[in-house]
């Protein structure tokens, strides 16, 4: 049984037609989120919510039930059975059908909400043992804040990363590390955490908050401070974080070997503090 959602209905996923004319698929003019079930809750959701807001604002899409968002993610859980295993749900917001061209739709349309939930493997092995990470310049737009389902960069980047044996590709934009195609990064740096700050250049990631939370309350000292490719030779570890990765120790940065290929200690502490606050939300 695989039961999705499309605009205010749940249905059998195959049974769900979309039209051609719809702006999410002419345009990718839409935006999205990703949300992790635990067996009990979804992580932060508050803060998905808030992100999915500010990317649908960004875009001027309106979505009048936006606040629905808890509990259709939640529906999508409890109609598929994955109350008992770790999941993931999707869910995008499209402009909605109109004839194609460049210009919005005047009168606005509907929005298309199309959502899906599916079960994801936590990645044990990744986690323990740690990842390599290929660099590559940047090559996406100048508003990566914004969710848009517009990916064309990151799926090529990421294809690149899978075909050359590495875990995630990470994006350097004018001598900067920025983020992965689908996480964040965190370096180790003369014993404190740097990331990149919040701009238009990264995704402000919701596991990248949290885990600067974690960090803070750790007393570990933190820079939301760009680190820049020239620095990476002084790097002594790093980690991406997003929901799908949660956190996975880098142990291989383009040609440089960290922590002798290791997960470094800071890394695996705060790994260990972000697996007591997700194992708390089982049921
Ligand atoms: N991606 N940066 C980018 C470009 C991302 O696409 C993501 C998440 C992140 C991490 O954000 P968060 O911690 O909120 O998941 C950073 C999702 C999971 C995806 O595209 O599937």
């Amino acid at each position: 049984m695989n039961i999705a959602y499309l605009n205010g209905q749940f249905l059998q996923k195959e049974l769900i037609l979309i039209s051609p004319d719809d702006r999410g698929f002419l345009f990718a003019d839409g935006i999205y989120e990703v949300v992790r079930w635990y067996q009990g809750d979804f992580y932060d959701i508050d803060s998905h919510l808030k992100r999915l807001k500010r990317s649908m604002k960004e875009l001027q899409i309106k979505w009048d039930e936006e606040d629905s968002f808890p509990n259709i993610l939640h529906e999508l859980i409890i109609r598929n059975g994955l109350e008992q295993q770790q999941s993931k749900v999707y869910l995008q917001v499209t402009r909605g059908c109109a004839p194609r061209t460049h210009s919005f739709p005047a009168p606005a349309v509907n929005p298309t909400v199309y959502a899906f939930a599916s079960s994801i493997k936590s990645g044990t092995k990744e986690i323990e043992s740690g990842v390599s990470v290929m660099l590559k310049k940047e090559m996406r737009w100048s508003r990566c804040d914004i969710k848009s389902i517009s990916l064309l960069p990151n799926t090529l980047s990421f294809q690149e990363a899978i075909e050359s044996g590495n875990y995630e590709c990470v994006f350097i934009r004018d001598g900067l590390v920025t983020e992965g195609t689908h996480s964040n990064i965190f370096f180790m740096k003369n014993g404190a955490l740097y990331t990149h700050p919040e701009s238009d250049h990264i995704l402000s990631g919701v596991t990248r908050k949290n885990v600067l939370r974690i960090a803070k309350s750790l007393d570990i000292p933190v820079y939301e401070e760009a680190v820049s490719e020239a620095m990476l030779g002084n790097i002594s570890e790093a980690f991406l974080t997003g929901t799908t990765v949660e956190v996975t120790p880098v142990t291989k940065l383009g040609k440089i070997i960290m922590g002798n290929g290791h997960p470094g200690p800071v890394t695996k502490i705060i790994i260990e503090k972000f697996k007591a606050e997700t194992s708390a939300l089982k049921g």
